[in-house]
């Protein structure tokens, strides 16, 4: 076996049905006076809940979160905290909501105790995202992971079965490339097999009833999994190609990674042979060759778009792209090839099978 050097993550996380009950009693154990509930918009009346639990420590709801954090929300928001002394920030909802309390905590260094309520892995992570003008900018700091993660299954019922498929999609990616990630271990390799196979079952599950709640919790537990190889290990060509469609092109973010992915894989199906192999077997097929077949399969069977130009991705979008990943590449097991990828993003853009 090789040497390895492996971050772990430092942070508390708790796991099970109805645990964001306990949210108040997790909260006062670290000391937090003044708890601020982040919502988006939609999802304000879950805060309202929330917040009325809290009693005592609660400073009431902040229902502003939007999708990719505009540099003007993340700025009103981090000045609404100053003005009235928050010393928590408790985020509950997707990678959007999650994604403000990180841009107030890298000003502030206000802790998150974060809710998550989608598949996304923004928790588990100390990247964070801001967008002035069109440019979305990413960086990392440790002030922005969460010090507390609470995992409640049952709050990702009410996550309507679309978006659960194409959120659950975008964990998976998380794991497979995990697997080929340039700073690759064993353990990550554990974590990203077994969310693979636990998101693989749950979400044909979820999307025949969003109610199954034994498929919504093998999914959170996917997710969970997922989120943890993202913060720990270096991702490849595939979220490269998905930050270019949502910067460039803004496509959403969790459709564009379920698209994606099956053409990604496919790309590397002989780029490294231990991990293509290990991602054969989570999925349950008998050779590398079936991958990405295996994962379009499943985005049909999910109801997911097959197609980039049926979220947004004009006609020259697949050149584009090709062109722009060609020329910054980050790591990948195998060479940025512009025909060959040009060829397969025409494919995604018409939801041709990646064969
Ligand atoms: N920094 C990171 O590590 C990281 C990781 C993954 C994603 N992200 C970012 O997160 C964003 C996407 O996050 P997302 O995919 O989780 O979507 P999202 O947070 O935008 O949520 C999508 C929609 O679903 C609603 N919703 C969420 N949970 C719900 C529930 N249980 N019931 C009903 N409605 C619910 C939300 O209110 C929102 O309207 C992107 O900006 C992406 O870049 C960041």
């Amino acid at each position: 076996m090789n040497d390895f050097h492996y971050k772990a993550l430092p942070l508390d996380v708790y796991f099970g049905n109805g645990k964001s009950k306990g949210v108040k009693e997790i909260l006062t154990q670290h000391g937090y006076q003044r708890v601020l509930v982040l919502t988006t918009p939609e999802q304000e009346g879950a805060g309202q809940k929330l917040a009325e639990q809290l009693e005592s420590i609660s400073a009431g709801v902040y229902p502003h979160a939007v999708m990719h954090v505009p540099v003007e929300v993340a700025n009103k928001a981090v000045e609404y905290v100053q003005a009235n002394n928050i010393d928590c920030c408790l985020a509950l909802g997707g990678g959007s909501t999650i994604g403000l309390a990180k841009a107030i905590a890298l000003k502030t260094h206000t802790p998150i105790v974060a809710i998550p309520t989608t598949y996304a892995g923004s928790e588990m992570t100390t990247v964070y995202g801001l967008t002035e003008n069109n440019l979305k900018t990413t960086g990392k700091s440790i002030h922005v992971l969460p010090k507390v993660v609470i995992y409640d299954p049952e709050l990702s019922v009410t996550l309507p079965a679309d978006i659960s498929a194409c959120s659950g999609m975008n964990a998976m990616a998380h794991a497979v490339e995990a697997l080929y990630a340039q700073d690759k271990n064993p353990i990550i390799s554990l974590m990203a097999v077994d969310s693979i196979r636990a998101l693989n079952v749950a979400l044909p599950a979820i999307v025949q009833n969003p109610q199954d709640l034994e498929a919504r919790q093998n999914a959170t537990y996917g997710a969970w999994l997922a989120g943890i190889c993202l913060g720990s290990v270096g991702m490849a060509i595939h979220h490269k190609i998905c930050h270019t469609l949502g910067g460039t092109f803004n496509l959403p973010h969790a459709q564009a990674h379920a698209i994606t992915l099956a053409y990604s894989v496919h790309y590397n199906r002989n780029a490294d042979i231990e991990a293509m192999d290990l991602l054969a077997g989570a999925l349950g097929v008998a050779s590398r060759e079936e991958i990405g077949l295996a994962i379009y399969r499943l985005n049909q069977s999910l109801n997911i778009p097959l197609a980039l130009k049926d979220i947004g991705l004009p006609e020259h979008g697949p050149e584009k792209v090709a062109q722009i990943i060609c020329d910054s590449p980050y790591y990948n097991p195998r060479g940025y090839d512009y025909d060959e990828l040009r060829d397969l993003l025409s494919k995604a853009y018409q939801g041709l099978p990646p064969v």
